[in-house]
């Protein structure tokens, strides 16, 4: 019986997990989902995913920001990345911004540790960074998305202006 409860418990991680992998978090419908098809009262997947630090109950933004927190990162000034980064985009570690641009999650070793301190935005690895550094490739990512905006701005008005939608 209780290995029965154990093997669902690991099959609902399993399912928590591809969700994960799919949404980029676990959203409110998503665990209704999920309850409804193990059976099981939201709540206790709502329990299970707040107790596994790997669940994220909030959408990443466009630019996900890894912050190593490895050994080698965490020595030579992890701790200050996440502050500049912190001061930067006013998030903190683990949140997203209000535009949905910008989210920011420490994490374990990265893979590039001669590279220390290391960041990845949407797996792009920056490393050996300072302050300059670091500020110059948000700053590169913001600008970057302002033309966007701005270039969509005028593709939608030249688009309107052509099928005369601006009258
Ligand atoms: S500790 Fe940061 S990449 Fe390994």
């Amino acid at each position: 019986m209780e290995q029965t409860a154990a093997v669902e418990r690991s099959d609902l991680i399993k399912t928590l997990q591809k969700e994960q992998e799919t949404e980029g978090y676990i959203s409110d419908e998503a665990i209704e989902r999920i309850a409804t098809e193990f059976d099981v009262p939201p709540v206790e997947v709502e329990g299970v995913v707040s107790f596994y630090t790997q669940f994220k109950r909030i959408p990443p933004g466009k630019y996900h920001i890894m912050v190593c927190d490895g050994t080698a990162c965490h020595i030579i000034g992890a701790p200050l990345i996440l502050t500049w980064l912190a001061d930067a985009l006013g998030i903190r570690d683990g949140e997203t911004d209000e535009n949905g641009l910008f989210s920011m999650e420490s994490v374990a070793c990265l893979g590039c540790c001669s590279l220390a301190p290391v960041i990845s935005i949407n797996g792009k690895v920056y490393g050996k960074l300072d302050r300059k550094k670091l500020l110059k490739t948000i700053r590169e990512y913001k600008k970057a998305e302002d033309s966007n905006g701005r270039s969509n701005q005028t593709q939608s008005k030249s688009t309107a202006e052509n099928t005369g939608a601006a009258e």
